[in-house]
């Protein structure tokens, strides 16, 4: 079958390390079944991999995409939940132990799989299991956020923060945020931001919890932007994971920082439900071909998406 696989890792030029052709089709396997793949999301996590984070060379080589809808074994439409929690070991997200979603078939454990909501196309409906899921526990389990509270997201052109904006909005929170990009500033706007301001911009008010998942480059300006006692959700560190600390700031204001990664089974389900009961749709940048992957990292990778990039099959 073809597949997208990482056979090298490479932290300085990941690209190198991504091969496209055939591999084997998985074997069947008790308990899992294999899912004929329709539409498969990019995720910052398949560069981390080609990158060597999360991952060893001893893994390679390993098909990527954490992300996936399609039709399994029974007929049914199905999306994929991402986290595998096999009772041998601690579990992983799809192309950390098990391969990922960019094939024409991916095996996966029956019970990672949840009903692809009817209102969504393929392609949106690949977008939901990582970067769609962790914005969603982001505010809805972990910032304490009520409706009318201020909410700003970092980075707003990114995969998880064009969730964040979409499902903060139907939440019925102010919603700020930031970019690098006047365009994607603007383009914020269009989908839902009451305001956008350039990345570091001093805000009109402090927020009541700030969405973070740039990391080192907009670190500071979480912290200095937050209310006393406010709330940051960090799920991600695109720009570097070792920014200045501000730790006078964080115990003298009483700033609660909270980690947060991907989402459960239930959650995706009611991410499902929300998509079904109202008009909240995943953004979509673009969509390719699974067979020009190769175009669709390179975007990511230069920072130039906003939304999430889907391939096809
Ligand atoms: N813990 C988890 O479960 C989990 C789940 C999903 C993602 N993540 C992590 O979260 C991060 C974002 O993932 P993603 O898929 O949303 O990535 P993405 O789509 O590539 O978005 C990254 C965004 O970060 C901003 N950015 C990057 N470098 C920056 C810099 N130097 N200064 C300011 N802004 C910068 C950009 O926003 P602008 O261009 O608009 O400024 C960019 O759009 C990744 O590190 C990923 O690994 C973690």
């Amino acid at each position: 079958m073809f597949a997208v696989s990482a056979v090298r890792i490479d932290p300085k030029d990941p690209l190198s390390g991504l091969e496209l052709g055939e591999r084997d089709e998985p074997a069947p396997r008790a308990g899992w079944t294999a899912v004929t793949v329709k539409a498969a999301a990019l995720n910052h996590h398949d560069l981390w991999t080609l990158r060597g984070v999360g991952i060893t060379e001893d893994k390679l080589p390993m098909i990527l995409g954490c992300d996936g809808a399609g039709v399994d074994d029974d007929g049914n439409e199905v999306i994929i939940h991402s986290v595998i929690d096999p009772r041998d070991g601690k579990p992983s997200i799809l192309t950390e132990a098990y391969d990922g979603t960019f094939a024409q078939k991916v095996l996966v454990p029956k019970a990672n799989l949840v009903p692809k909501p009817a209102a969504l196309s393929w392609e949106q409906a690949a977008c939901l299991p990582t970067a769609w899921l962790t914005a969603y526990r982001m505010l809805f389990r972990n910032s304490g956020l009520r409706p009318g509270d201020t909410v700003l997201i970092q980075g707003a052109g990114g995969g998880v923060a064009t969730a964040a904006i979409v499902l903060a909005r139907a939440a019925g929170f102010r919603v700020w945020t930031t970019s690098r990009s006047e365009e994607k500033r603007a383009r914020a706007v269009e989908l839902g931001a009451h305001a956008a301001f350039a990345s570091g911009a001093r805000l009109p008010e402090r927020v009541d919890a700030v969405m973070e998942t740039v990391g080192a480059a907009t670190w500071s300006h979480s912290v200095k932007s937050l209310r006393p006692e406010g709330t940051i959700v960090i799920s991600g560190a695109t720009s570097g994971a070792m920014p200045p600390a501000e730790l006078t700031r964080i115990f003298f204001l009483q700033l609660r920082i909270v980690g947060s990664t991907m989402g459960s089974l239930d959650e995706l389900k009611a991410l499902a439900r929300l998509c079904e009961a109202t008009d909240v749709r995943p953004v979509v940048d673009s969509v390719l071909p699974l067979s020009e992957a190769r175009t669709g990292f390179a975007r990511m990778e230069q920072g130039e998406a906003f939304g999430k990039i889907v391939f096809t099959l």
